[in-house]
């Protein structure tokens, strides 16, 4: 058996240590974590566990029944993350959270199928991989609950995996993993906090530095409440590859910001123009309304998409709104000058406008994350 993953007597450091952490990221699933619970309790008669919910303060109060669960049975624990979103950042806390040597990842709806952790831990502490994955799409795993769009989008997605990250697996997907905690933590440094695929970023992070057995298991219906998967998914795994192709320089969510701001450029030339001719303003107010449209349609879009995981909602729109002016107005400073500098040197107009471009968004970029979409 393998060293770091022995439990028995002879590792007395050990006692009162349970073999195996389940970790499971929640968001509105009052409902379902009792029966979790109670299925791992059958599931894992004979083994020492424990399991660590991780909620992001769910509205329905899932923390709650944790706790309750909890002061019943220390082998259930709950972590409360206020201001943050995620499932993969979950699942990454939860298993930084334990010190089991094996460390489980499986959703709260009882999709996944928790009689296969007996066999992942039994296959795990024998040294025959590092990583166990529930898998839906070998022999004997299916994925039946699948509508047709769903089905499509992740059999895309999965292919995309295979060819693009040269990923050898049948499904890199797959949300249900059971790997030994200390190659865990050896990543996690690495691995992104954002969107839901937190298997293929293991995967992809470890560069094929990973012993993987798959085990198929039946993709189940959900029990209560309902997905939290949206079109914007799409998004986080767009993120992800382009991330892991580039070995962490592009970020996404830098990407979005920029993407953001070219849009507001048109906002602003169609504002500018709209007030110039529909409304006959004089230019100085012209060109300052179309500021201010642009500025704000980048806000709202930045809302919804680049910070989407934080999104502002409330009165802090209003603050972040105001902030979010401010930060642009020195920006525009910011630009206008190191564009002036530039033409001094080189008066090549193109230049100048791209060198104060690039110097506007990367201080947008920077201040908004400092100042607007701050994390808490
Ligand atoms: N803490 C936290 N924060 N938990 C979350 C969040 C979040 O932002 N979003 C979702 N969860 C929890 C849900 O409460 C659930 O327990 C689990 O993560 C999976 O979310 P679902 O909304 O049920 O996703 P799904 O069923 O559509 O997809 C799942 O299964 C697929 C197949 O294995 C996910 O695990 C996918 O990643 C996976 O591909
Ligand atoms: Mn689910």
């Amino acid at each position: 058996m393998n060293d770091a993953i022995r439990s028995g007597p002879e590792s007395s450091l050990q006692a009162g240590t349970p073999q195996l952490s389940v970790i499971v990221p929640t968001f509105n699933e009052r409902d379902n974590v009792a029966t979790l619970f109670r299925r791992l309790e059958t599931a894992l008669a004979g083994v020492s566990w424990e399991v660590i919910f991780v909620d992001d303060n769910s509205p329905d109060q899932t923390w709650d029944v944790v706790r309750g669960l909890a002061r019943r049975d220390s082998r259930v624990r709950c972590i409360r993350r206020i201001g943050r979103r995620g499932l993969s950042g979950a699942c990454i806390e939860g298993i930084l959270a334990s010190s089991a040597p094996c460390a489980a990842v499986i959703d709260a709806d009882l999709q996944h199928d928790e009689t296969q952790l007996p066999k992942m831990l039994e296959l795990l502490q024998a040294g025959q991989a590092d990583l166990l994955i529930g898998s839906r799409y070998i022999a004997g795993g299916s994925a039946e609950s699948f509508n047709k769009q769903r089905a499509g989008a992740s059999a895309l997605a999965t292919e995309v995996a295979k060819r693009v990250l040269r990923v050898k697996l049948a499904d890199p997907m797959s949300g249900f993993f059971m790997m030994r905690r200390d190659r865990f933590e050896e990543l996690a440094p690495q691995l992104s906090t954002q969107g839901f695929k937190i298997l293929l970023d293991v995967v992809a992070t470890a560069r094929g530095n990973l012993r993987v057995k798959e085990i198929p298991y039946t993709f189940g219906a959900r029990l209560h409440g309902e997905s939290k998967l949206d079109s914007m998914v799409a998004l986080d795994f767009l993120g992800l590859v382009l991330a892991k192709l580039t070995n962490d320089v592009v970020s996404l969510r830098f990407l979005l910001f920029a993407t953001v701001g070219s849009i507001g450029l048109l906002v602003h030339f169609a504002a500018l123009y709209t007030a110039l001719e529909a409304f006959d303003l004089p230019f100085p107010e012209a060109q300052g309304a179309a500021a201010l449209c642009a500025m704000t349609s980048n806000f709202v879009l930045n809302n919804f998409l680049t910070y989407r995981d934080q999104r502002l909602r409330g009165l802090a729109v209003v603050r972040g709104l105001v902030l979010f002016y401010l930060v642009c107005s020195v920006g525009l400073f910011a630009n206008v000058g190191v564009a002036f500098s530039v033409y001094d040197q080189e008066p090549i107009w193109w230049l100048a406008g791209a060198a104060g471009a690039l110097m506007g968004v990367v201080w947008n970029y920077a201040m908004s994350g400092l100042f607007v979409w701050r994390k808490r």
